[in-house]
């Protein structure tokens, strides 16, 4: 059988910026989601990387006294390792200076420009150097740019110009022929409002600075680095050329993750480029919001960049993967707070998840030696919790692909908590005390474990490491987790030997 393709992409982040936790926060967004689409059987390619060309790198290497490129491979091997410290299991990482890419973009740059989507004229208008944005003077508020509040200055320069009001029309009926398209839906009609108001052509090239890749036959000129940085997910995947058949196999994509602040280049100038170069559009462009922290915007004045770095050295890897995409609906604004994150791992993660494991493992030590008893449904009180099951996970299946993160680890822990209300309500130390109710004890154990087994598959994607270690002491395969058939009720068979659990997620006492 064939299996299902799923191709997901971060942006790709500038190297003029360390990371913080808004990248990792996007970044671990799609790795839960590419484990998850493995668990369920897609074949998934996931790809992140660093945008590393255009004048705000140029600058950033100038004020440290390095090229740009030292810069970028600095900065670069900072994503990097960070990704690997958070457990990010990506299949490509793609920098902009690499050689592939360079020709990818040539190569399209060259194609629109044949077909005559490309032309050459004249720009003068209003530049935002640190947004790399030209505005209209009616765009300016008092002088400054309407994005970032800096002052802008006014240019001339001869341009490269992509034909982007031609295809208004064209992509106002994609937007309203596909609702799923731009999410979350309050994003979708900021999009589609400012379609409507008109689009004008892109300036799509810059002879102020030299940092990037040269339009083919007229190396005066440097390509806008929107224009190079987006086409990332289509090089990265082998296009034009596609020898490994990845594009062929990939394209389209099936969902860009991004921040909300590069909505406009995703959803306005992405799918433009692609349909001059005749190329499917991506099936879903999400938006997530913003993270202040401790109620600020977070920035290198203030001093309150969370440094990811630190919070994993402090709380480990799999508390602040949970605690980032559990705290905030994905798609709204967030704050981050320390008392915020202590509060989750001891209460959801310490109290909740932990607790469950060390009592469920403990008590089939004490009443049956570490040996798992048989299935057993002694009443309609055990079936109606085993029921709940394929119910929650067909609801979570559909929370995940819709990205509604928090809302899938809310249902998880309905479960954890279900599991735990059960131990409560069935009381297995009373039964314990009856000879004749060894039996239905045993059903009891079974159940709490079969439970645990499904929520360490559910939680895998969002705790790679937790999901290990439970299916280790369930003596189930760790390495090789899917939830593709392994999710239905009754995986585990009697008589395998359970450990008795260490605590998981010791409880954090306020600093
Ligand atoms: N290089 C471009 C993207 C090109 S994609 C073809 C870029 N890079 S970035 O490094 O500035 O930002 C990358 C991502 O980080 C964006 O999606 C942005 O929204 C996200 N975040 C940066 N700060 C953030 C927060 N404070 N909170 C959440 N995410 C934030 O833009």
């Amino acid at each position: 059988m064939n299996k299902k393709n799923f191709y997901i992409t971060t942006p790709i982040y500038y190297v003029n910026d360390v990371p913080h936790i808004g990248h990792a926060y996007t970044t671990l967004a799609c790795d839960v989601l590419a484990r998850y689409k493995r668990a369920r059987g897609y074949d998934v390619f996931f790809l992140t990387g660093t945008d590393e060309h255009g004048q705000k790198v140029e600058k950033a290497a100038q004020a440290n006294g390095e090229t740009p490129l030292e810069l970028a491979d600095r900065v670069m091997q900072r994503f990097a390792a960070l990704w690997k410290k958070l457990n990010i299991a990506n299949t490509d990482f793609i920098r902009t200076t690499q050689q592939r890419h360079k020709d990818g973009v040539q190569k399209i740059f060259s194609k629109i420009e044949a077909s005559g989507d490309i032309y050459l004229g004249y720009y003068e208008d209003w530049y935002c150097t640190p947004c790399e944005t030209f505005w209209t003077e009616t765009n300016l508020i008092e002088g400054c740019c309407p994005d970032c509040g800096r002052p802008t200055d006014k240019l001339k320069e001869e341009s490269y110009f992509f034909r982007m009001s031609k295809y208004q029309q064209q992509l106002i009926d994609h937007i309203e022929a596909h609702p799923e398209f731009i999410q979350p839906r309050s994003r979708r009609n900021e999009v589609l409002s400012f379609v409507r108001e008109g689009l004008r052509d892109l300036s799509i090239s810059r002879t102020s600075f030299s940092w990037g890749i040269p339009v083919p036959g007229n190396d005066k000129h440097i390509i806008y680095v929107w224009f190079d940085a987006l086409n990332n997910y289509i090089t990265a995947l082998g296009y034009p050329e596609d020898k490994d058949g990845n594009f062929e196999k990939f394209w389209p994509a099936s969902v860009h993750v991004i921040g909300k602040d590069i909505l406009r280049f995703h959803t306005v100038y992405w799918p433009t480029f692609l349909m001059a170069a005749g190329l499917p559009l991506p099936e879903k462009v999400f938006a997530h919001g913003w993270w202040t922290v401790e109620g600020k915007k977070m920035s290198k004045s203030l001093q309150n960049v969370v440094e990811p770095n630190m919070l994993v050295d402090k709380y480990g890897i799999d508390p602040i993967r949970y605690f980032l995409l559990r705290e905030v609906p994905f798609g709204l604004d967030g704050d981050f707070s320390h008392s915020s994150l202590i509060h989750r791992i001891n209460s959801d993660l310490a109290n909740d998840l932990g607790n469950l494991i060390s009592r469920s493992t403990a008590m089939v030590n004490k009443y049956f030696a570490g040996i798992l008893p048989p299935a057993y449904a002694a009443t309609e009180f055990d079936q109606k919790f085993i029921d709940q099951f394929p119910e929650k996970l067909a609801l979570i299946d559909q929370q995940m692909n819709g990205l509604a993160f928090n809302k899938a680890l809310v249902s998880i822990w309905e479960l954890v908590r279900s599991a735990n209300k059960y131990i409560d309500d069935t009381a297995p130390w009373a039964l314990a005390k009856d000879k004749e109710l060894h039996q239905q004890l045993g059903g009891v154990m079974y159940n709490l474990l079969e439970a645990m087994r499904i929520i360490g598959l559910l939680v895998s994607p969002f705790m790679p490491d937790t999901g290990a270690s439970i299916m280790e002491i369930l003596g189930q395969d760790k390495d090789n987790l899917t939830l593709d058939g392994q999710d239905q009720w009754g995986g585990l068979t009697a008589g395998i030997a359970i450990e008795k659990a260490k605590p998981m997620f010791p409880r954090i006492v306020e600093d």
